[in-house]
This record gives structure tokens, sequence and C-alpha cells, in this order.
């Protein structure tokens, strides 16, 4: 029988651990069931594309598995850091210690050059990547000192990638991070966060509409009303550029 969280097969090691993962908003008739009952184990390094509908409980799983938000109950874990339950002090830290994030608009600060965005993280972390070299990660090497007004919407949006990824987070989240974006400048975007995960074996999960990312994906985890419908697994992963949209 397979297992119920979907990653007979894969061999690795589970960072994350979810189990009987429950998140009710409200009470009696007027609860709203976000997650019932999950059970998901992540891999080190693994690739994961997040599909279903809308109001399918995306956002949720992702914002309790970065530490955002607590399930109502169940349990969660991050290697040793026990999620469910953790005071907002400890979710605080290990938010900055262990996980980037990337949301579909890019939260970066106007009065600041991409350089000083990307720094804004860099000097509080303990081993980051210099934001020049963050910038160059992501193709940015030549608009390092332009303003987010002087970026278009792609440009911004990897600058937020090279934000979340300069303090090199084990884990890096991103909830629909070409919602907002064109299909070239999407592709674009989905061929450097590929490249942060190839390239620094970063944790990676990818919340999206489009069902045609889920080939860059190790796996797709796919939600309905709450509950994990199935997971495919992809024999390869097939890089940005050559998806058919
Ligand atoms: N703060 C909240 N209070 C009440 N209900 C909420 C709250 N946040 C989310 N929900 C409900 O929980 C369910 C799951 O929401 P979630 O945001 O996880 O969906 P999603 O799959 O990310 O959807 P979308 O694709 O539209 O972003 C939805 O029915 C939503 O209305
Ligand atoms: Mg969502």
């Amino acid at each position: 029988m397979a297992d119920r969280t979907g990653h007979d097969g894969l061999t690795g090691e589970p960072v994350f651990r979810a189990r009987g993962l429950t998140k009710t908003y409200g009470t009696g008739e007027a609860a709203v069931h976000a997650l019932r009952d999950v059970d998901l184990d992540i891999l080190a390094g693994e690739f994961i594309v997040l599909l279903g509908p809308s109001g399918s409980g995306k956002s949720t799983l992702l914002n309790i598995l970065g530490g955002l938000d607590a399930s109502t109950s169940g349990d969660a874990r991050y290697r040793d850091h026990q999620l469910t339950g953790a005071g907002e002090p400890e979710l605080t830290l290990y938010r900055r210690e262990h996980v980037g994030f990337v949301f579909q608009f890019y939260n970066l600060i106007p009065s600041l050059t991409a350089r000083e965005n990307v720094a804004l993280v860099t000097e509080i972390a303990r081993n980051p990547l210099a934001p020049e070299d963050a910038l160059t990660l992501v193709g940015l090497a030549d608009r390092m000192d332009h303003f987010p007004a002087q970026l278009s919407g792609g440009e911004q949006q990897r600058v937020a990638i090279a934000r979340a990824v300069a303090k090199r987070p084990e884990v890096l989240l991103c909830d629909e991070p070409t919602g907002a974006l064109d299909v070239q400048t999407g592709v674009r975007v989905l061929a450097v966060i590929d490249r942060v995960n190839r390239e620094l074996g970063t944790t990676t999960v990818v919340i999206t509409h489009n069902a045609a990312i889920a080939a860059m994906a190790d796996r797709v985890i796919h939600l309905s009303n709450g509950l994990i419908a199935h997971i495919d697994h992809n024999a390869w992963r097939q890089a940005p550029e050559e998806i058919v949209w």
C-alpha cells in the first residue's frame, strides 16, 4: 500500500514531517476546514510544487511549514524544530535561521536600491551571501543600484528571490511567485528558483495555479478541499525554459 505521506520510492532524509495536520477557522456551522488531517514528509533538497483550486489549503499548508501560522491540531516539525505548539519567539528564530519566503507581490522597500533591499537581510544573517553575489545569482548583476520603481515586475521578483536566498536558507517557500508576471517573465523567475534549488540544495516548495509548472518538480502535491488528493512523482525534472505553457 502506498505510504500516506506520498514519499514511497524516494530516498533521502525527511526534513519536514507533518502528521494529522489540521487547520480550522471558526467554529460550529461557520467552521472552515482549511486543512484536514494532512500527512506529509518533504525530503532535503526536494523541489515540490503545490497545486490545487483556490481555497484548497495551499497557502495554509505553506504558512504552517514556514512558521507563519499555527495548526489547530496535528504535528509539524522541521528537523529538530517542533513547529506545532511553538511560541512566537521560537518561530521567529526558526524563520530567520532556516526559511526564505517569496510571495506574489514582492514587498521590496521602494526607497532602497536592489542591493540595499538584499543587504537588509544579510546584515542580520549568520553566514550570508554578499548582496552582490545573491543579485548575480538571479541575473541582476547590472541592476544592483536600481530602485524597485526602475525595475520590471520580473526583475523585482528576482530581487525578492535574491533577498530570500541571500541568507542561505535551507528552505525556500514560494506562494504564487509568478502570479503577477507574464509567461516569459514567469519562466525567468522559475529558472532562478530552479537554479537555487539545484546549486544551493535548498529544499523548495512552490505554490502555483499553473499546472504546466508541475513538470519542474520532483513531486507534485495536489490539494483539494484541505486534503492531499494525490501526489505525482516526476521521473525527471523539466527545465523551466522547456515547459510548454
Ligand atoms: N484567516 C482566515 N480566516 C478564515 N478563513 C480562512 C482564513 N485564511 C484562509 N481561510 C480559508 O481557508 C481555506 C484555505 O485557504 P488558503 O488560503 O490556504 O487557500 P489557497 O489554496 O492558498 O487558495 P488560493 O489559491 O486562492 O490562494 C479557504 O476556504 C479560506 O477561505
Ligand atoms: Mg493561496
